[in-house]
């Protein structure tokens, strides 16, 4: 059986619900406590065991290029400062990973972004992070899902209860349950107004190169966008995939009150900042 190498991870979209603040820089290079989004997601992509990383960029987006190379002026700059310890960091930053990028030309939507990462794919089974998603787990979500591949060869989806009038915001499953934590996909519905369950995808998947094909033929959908769910409702009528309630923390970086809500929990559990930051919000909380 083949195992889980590489990752894609799509980063090619316009980030409308931040702007004005994704104006000029990427959503992905957004803040959350101390360091860019993208930084949290590749991070954990190292942790799970990838070998290869594809983000999928666009025009516009050289920021996170330049995030993950090395800048010698910079490296300089702190040696003559002293800074050690922030040299290392960011020394360290730039060693993590060997990253591919691919350019996506026309924001089609993200099964589109996904299609365009087929060459450097092949035929293996992959990952994909979608950057919006923050999750704080002790076992790293991809990990847990391998688990699930390994017995039943399929697509696996992280998906996660979420309540009754959030099912609009996401892509919701049609389950059957085979085991605790496990349902088979019976269908998956993008965004639906009756949603089929309380079962919503969340950021992490593992996907058969068979998706290929199914998004090759899947039509726009919601938002006049190839959307992924759509193409996974395509894949499942010839292939089973299957969908994993994991255990760990979910946090939507994908629009600014989730955004804030992750920086509040991060910050709060932050090694240095954490104590300093929780009896600021103490304080605060007398006055709300
Ligand atoms: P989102 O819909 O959350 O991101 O897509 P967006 O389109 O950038 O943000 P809004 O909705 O305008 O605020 C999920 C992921 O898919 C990527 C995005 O970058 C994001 O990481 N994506 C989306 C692409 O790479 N290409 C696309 O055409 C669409």
């Amino acid at each position: 059986m083949m195992k889980i190498r590489k990752v894609v991870i799509p980063a090619a979209g316009w980030g409308t619900r931040f702007l004005p603040a994704t104006k000029a820089l990427p959503k992905e290079m957004l803040p959350l406590a101390d360091k860019p989004l993208i930084q949290y997601i590749v991070e954990e992509a190292i942790l799970s065991g990838m070998e290869q990383i594809i983000i999928v960029t666009s025009s516009g987006k050289s920021a996170i290029q330049d995030h993950f190379d090395r800048d010698f002026e910079l490296e300089y700059i702190l040696e003559q400062k002293g800074e050690r310890g922030l040299l290392e960091e960011v020394r360290r930053i730039a060693d993590l990973a060997n990253i591919c990028y691919i350019r996506q030309k026309e924001q089609l939507g993200l099964g589109h972004a996904i299609l365009t990462a087929e060459e450097f794919i092949g035929r293996e089974p992959f990952a994909v992070f979608l950057p919006d998603d923050i999750f704080d787990a002790e076992v790293p979500l991809l990990k847990q899902m391998g688990e699930v591949y390994q017995r039943y060869q399929g697509s696996v989806l992280a998906v996660r209860r979420v309540a009754k009038e959030e099912t609009k915001r996401y892509g919701i499953i049609k389950p059957k349950q085979i085991e605790e934590r496990l349902y088979q996909v019976l269908d998956v519905v993008e965004k639906p107004e009756e949603a089929p369950s309380d079962l919503a995808i969340l950021g992490r998947y593992i996907l058969t190169p068979e998706i290929f094909e199914a998004l090759k033929t899947t039509p726009p959908g919601w938002g006049g966008e190839i959307q992924l769910s759509d193409g996974l409702a395509l894949m499942l009528q010839k292939q089973a995939v299957y969908g994993y309630e994991f255990e760990g923390e979910y946090y939507d970086a994908g629009n600014p009150l989730g955004l804030l809500k992750a920086t509040v929990a991060l910050a709060l559990s932050h090694p240095q900042i954490g104590a300093d930051f929780k009896e600021y919000l103490r304080g605060l909380s007398t006055d709300l």
